[in-house]
C-alpha cells in the first residue's frame, strides 16, 4: 500500500515536471528605476557581461523617482523543453519601439522577429547588425532580455485561448477585416536556455526609459571632437602616397577632413587578414601615420578579425581560435582571455603604438557564409551561437580598452553590436544602400543604444549625391566610404559647392554636436532619435481617413506602421531633420506641438501640424524649436585640438526665452571621467524693451574653456 502511494506521488511529480513551470518573478531594484528579475537558471554568459557594463550611477539622480511598473507582476516565465518562454502583457493602445536596428519600420507591434546578429538582408525579420533584445513601450516602460542567444520574439502576435482580452473571432468569408494575425495582449519571447534574466526600465516617459537603459550601460559614448568632423574612406589598394595626396587635395580645395579610413590594401593580405602593413604600398607605416598626424589627419584602419596563415600572429593564435575558419583564416576566441590578449597585443604593436587612431571592424555580423557556422566550437567553451551574438561586442570592448588604457579617445566603425553597447565608441554601417531605410535605421538606433551612419558611397546622379550628403552631415558620423567607388566630396562638380557648404556646416555646428554627445554620455539622451520621443508629438495626428476604420483588433502590425513616421528625426535637443530623397521636389513634415522655425532663415513654419516643403536641391529641410539656442563656431577644416580656442556664434530661434548648457572638455582624453569638464550656462531673455538679449556664464577657474569670443545671432526677426 505504502509503495503504491509512493508510486502515485512520483508519477504525479513526473507529469508536473513535463508541464511548463509558471513562476512569478521576484523583482530586485538594481539602479533607480531599473529592476532585474530571474526566471529559471539563466546562463552565465550574457550580453551585459560581455559588454562589461558599469552603470553611470550619479546620473540616475537627474531622472524622476519611479516605482516598479505595475505590469512587472503580470510578467510570467515558464520553462519547457530546456527553453524559457516569457510573456509580458500589452494593452490595446500600446505601441512598441526598439528590438534593435530595424531598417523599415519604427513601430514594432505585431512583428515576429528572430533576433540574430546578421548583415541586414532587406527584411526586418530580426536578423540585423544590432538585434538588441530591448523594447520600449509608448506607455513608458522598457524590457531588456539579457541573453546572448537567438531569441524569438512575438511582439504582440499569438493569442492565448484563455486570454481575458482575446481578439474577436471573425468569418473570413464575409468579413473584410479578418486577418491572419489578429490582436494579441502580450509580447512573448522564447529564450533557448533553461532560464533568463529580464530587466525592466521605468519611465515615466519613453525617453526616460531609454535614458535609464543608456545610463545603465555606462552612459552613451562621448567621441573625441575629431570623431565628429568629416571622414573619408579612401579607395582600396591605395598607397601611402595616394592617401597623402588625397588629404592634400581636401586641404587645397577647402573641404574639411579629420580622419581618413584605409580600406583593404594597407595589409599585406586581406580576407583573411594579416594585420601587418603591406611593405610595398606602405614602406614606412610609422612615418606615414606621423606625416598624416602632422597634417592634422588621423588614420583609421579597416580590418576583419580573421587571421591569415601568412600573419605572424597565426601560429600563436591557432590554439585559441575557433574550430572553423572564415575564408581560411582563423577566428580569434575573443571570449577567452588568451585569445583576447593576443589580438590586443597585435593591434597595439602594429598600429596603435605608431599612432593609428581607430578601427573599422568589418564582417563580424554574418551573411551566414561570412562567419563561422553554428556548429563551430571555441576553446573558451562559448557556443558558436553565443559567439555570433557577441563577437561585435567583443571587438568593440577590446579595442576600446586599448585606447582607454592610453587615456586617448577613439571613434570607429563596426558592423555588429548588441545589447549593452551604449558606451562603446563605435558607429554601425553596412553594405545595404537605401537612403530612405538608412534614415529609418538612424531613427531606430536611438531606441537601442547604438549609433548608425547613413554613409555615402556613390550615386547615380548629382542630385542623389547631394541628398545623401546632406543627410550624413546630420548623423553621428559624417562620412564618404569610397572603398569601391573612389568618390570624393567634389565628385559631382554640379553640386560640389553645396557639398562643401554642408561639410563646413558640420564643422560650424561642432559645439552643438559635441554638447549633444555629452548629453548622451551624462544623461543618456540619444543624439539622433525618433520624433515619437519628442514632447508634443501626437501619433494620432497622422491617422489618415482610411485608417480610421482599422484598429489593433484587426491587424496590430498594419495599424502600427500606418501611424508611423520614419523619414524625419530629431538631431540633438532642438533640430528636426526631414531629409529629401532623390526624385523628390517636395515632402511633408510632421511638426510636434509648439512653434517651429526654419533652420536657415529663422522664419516661423508651423505648430503641431503637417506641412509641405519644397526647399530646392540646395537645402535639406531642418526645423528648430522655439527658444532654441544653437552654438556655432567658425568653419574650420579640422576639429579643434585639446586646448585650442574657438570663436562662438550663438544662434537663437523663435520668440521664447532660451536656456542651454554648453559642454566643454579637452576633447581627446578620458579626464572628463575625473571631473575635468565644464558646462557653461547660456541664456536668452527679453529686456524691458522686448529686445532679445543673451548671456553666457563665466568660465570657471581651472576648468576647460575653449571659448575665445562670443557673438549672438537672433535668427527670428519679428
Ligand atoms: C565591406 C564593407 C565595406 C568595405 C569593404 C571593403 O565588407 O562593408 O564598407 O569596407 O568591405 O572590402
Amino acid at each position: 500500500m505504502e509503495n503504491m502511494k509512493k508510486k502515485m506521488i512520483l508519477g504525479a511529480l513526473a507529469i508536473l515536471m513535463l508541464l511548463p513551470v509558471h513562476a512569478q518573478i521576484a523583482w530586485k531594484q538594481v539602479e533607480p528605476g531599473v529592476w532585474k528579475g530571474v526566471v529559471g537558471t539563466p546562463e552565465d554568459y550574457s550580453l551585459l557581461d560581455v559588454a562589461a557594463v558599469t552603470p553611470l550611477k550619479e546620473s540616475f539622480a537627474r531622472l524622476p523617482e519611479v516605482a516598479l511598473p505595475a505590469l512587472a507582476n503580470e510578467i510570467v516565465g515558464s520553462i519547457q523543453d530546456g527553453k524559457t518562454s516569457l510573456r509580458i502583457p500589452l494593452q490595446k493602445k500600446e505601441q512598441l519601439y526598439g528590438f534593435g536596428l530595424n531598417f523599415q519600420t519604427v513601430h514594432q507591434r505585431g512583428k515576429i522577429l528572430n533576433l540574430h546578429v546578421d548583415h541586414y538582408g532587406g527584411k526586418d525579420n530580426g536578423r540585423t547588425h544590432a538585434p538588441v533584445p530591448f523594447y520600449i513601450s509608448s506607455l513608458g516602460y522598457g524590457v531588456f532580455i539579457n541573453s546572448a542567444r537567438y531569441l524569438t520574439v512575438y511582439a504582440g502576435s499569438g493569442a492565448r485561448k484563455d486570454s481575458p482580452n482575446a481578439p474577436v473571432v471573425k468569418d473570413r468569408n464575409t468579413d473584410k477585416t479578418w486577418t491572419a494575425s489578429p490582436y494579441s495582449d502580450a509580447v512573448s519571447i522564447l529564450v533557448p536556455a533553461p532560464g533568463a534574466e529580464i530587466y525592466i526600465f521605468a519611465g515615466p516617459t519613453p525617453m526616460d526609459v531609454i535614458r535609464r537603459y543608456n545610463l545603465f550601460c555606462g552612459g552613451g559614448t562621448l567621441p573625441p571632437r575629431w570623431g565628429l568632423g568629416f571622414t573619408q574612406r579612401t579607395q582600396k589598394l591605395y598607397t601611402a602616397e595616394d592617401v597623402e595626396k588625397e588629404a592634400d587635395e581636401f586641404e587645397r580645395q577647402g573641404y574639411p577632413l579629420d580622419f581618413i579610413g584605409l580600406e583593404p590594401g594597407w595589409q599585406s593580405k586581406a580576407y583573411p587578414c594579416t594585420l601587418e602593413w603591406d611593405e610595398k604600398r606602405y614602406t614606412d607605416p610609422a612615418g606615414f601615420v606621423k606625416t598624416m598626424l602632422d597634417k592634422g589627419i588621423r588614420i583609421n584602419l579597416w580590418t576583419n578579425p580573421y587571421i591569415s596563415p601568412e600573419s605572424e600572429a597565426y601560429k600563436e593564435m591557432y590554439p585559441v581560435s575557433g574550430s572553423h575558419t572564415v575564408w581560411c583564416g582563423i577566428v580569434p576566441d575573443l571570449a577567452g582571455e588568451k585569445g583576447r590578449q593576443l589580438w590586443k597585443d597585435k593591434l597595439e604593436k602594429e598600429h596603435i603604438n605608431i599612432g593609428v587612431s581607430g578601427y573599422k571592424i568589418d564582417e563580424v555580423d554574418g551573411y551566414d557564409r561570412y562567419v563561422w557556422p553554428d556548429v563551430a566550437t571555441f576553446p573558451s567553451g562559448i557556443s558558436a551561437e553565443q559567439m555570433r551574438q557577441t563577437y561585435g561586442l567583443w571587438v568593440q570592448r577590446t579595442t576600446a580598452d586599448l585606447y582607454k588604457k592610453r587615456n586617448q579617445r577613439t571613434f570607429g566603425l563596426v558592423r555588429a553590436s548588441n545589447g549593452g553597447s551604449s558606451s562603446f565608441p563605435y558607429v554601425i554601417y553596412n553594405d545595404y544602400y537605401s537612403h530612405q531605410d538608412f534614415i529609418t535605421a538612424l531613427i531606430n538606433s536611438g531606441f537601442s543604444g547604438v549609433l548608425w551612419t547613413p554613409e555615402v558611397r556613390g550615386s547615380k546622379s548629382a542630385e542623389e549625391w547631394l541628398r545623401r550628403f546632406q543627410s550624413v552631415v546630420f548623423s553621428p558620423m559624417a562620412m564618404i566610404n569610397a572603398w569601391a567607388s573612389g568618390t570624393k566630396p567634389w565628385s559631382f562638380p554640379e553640386v560640389a559647392k553645396q557639398v562643401k557648404e554642408y561639410a563646413l556646416l558640420r564643422m560650424q555646428m561642432m559645439p552643438y554636436w559635441y554638447t549633444e554627445f555629452a548629453r548622451y554620455h551624462f544623461d543618456g539622451i540619444p543624439p539622433f532619435r525618433a520624433i515619437n520621443l519628442e514632447p508634443g508629438f501626437n501619433p494620432e495626428q497622422i491617422i489618415t481617413s482610411e485608417l480610421k476604420t482599422s484598429n489593433l483588433e484587426d491587424n496590430p502590425y498594419l495599424e502600427a506602421i500606418a501611424k508611423e513616421i520614419k523619414d524625419q528625426y530629431m538631431a540633438g535637443e532642438y533640430l528636426l531633420v526631414a531629409p529629401m530623397f532623390a526624385g523628390q521636389t517636395k515632402r511633408t513634415v510632421m511638426l510636434p506641438k509648439g512653434n517651429w522655425y526654419d533652420f536657415y532663415t529663422g522664419k516661423y513654419v508651423g505648430n503641431g501640424e503637417r506641412i509641405t516643403v519644397s526647399p530646392g536641391l540646395d537645402r535639406i529641410p531642418v526645423f528648430v524649436k522655439d527658444g532654441a539656442i544653437i552654438p556655432f563656431m567658425e568653419a574650420t577644416l579640422h576639429a579643434p585640438k585639446a586646448g585650442q580656442k574657438i570663436n562662438l556664434e550663438i544662434r537663437h530661434y523663435g520668440k521664447a526665452d532660451g536656456a542651454y548648457r554648453l559642454y566643454d572638455d579637452d576633447g581627446e582624453t578620458f579626464d572628463y571621467e575625473k571631473g575635468v569638464y565644464s558646462w557653461r550656462n547660456i541664456k536668452v531673455t527679453r529686456d524691458k524693451k522686448g529686445r532679445l538679449h543673451g548671456t553666457i556664464s563665466k568660465a570657471e577657474k581651472g576648468k576647460p574653456n575653449s571659448i575665445a569670443t562670443v557673438t549672438w545671432k537672433f535668427m527670428t526677426q519679428e
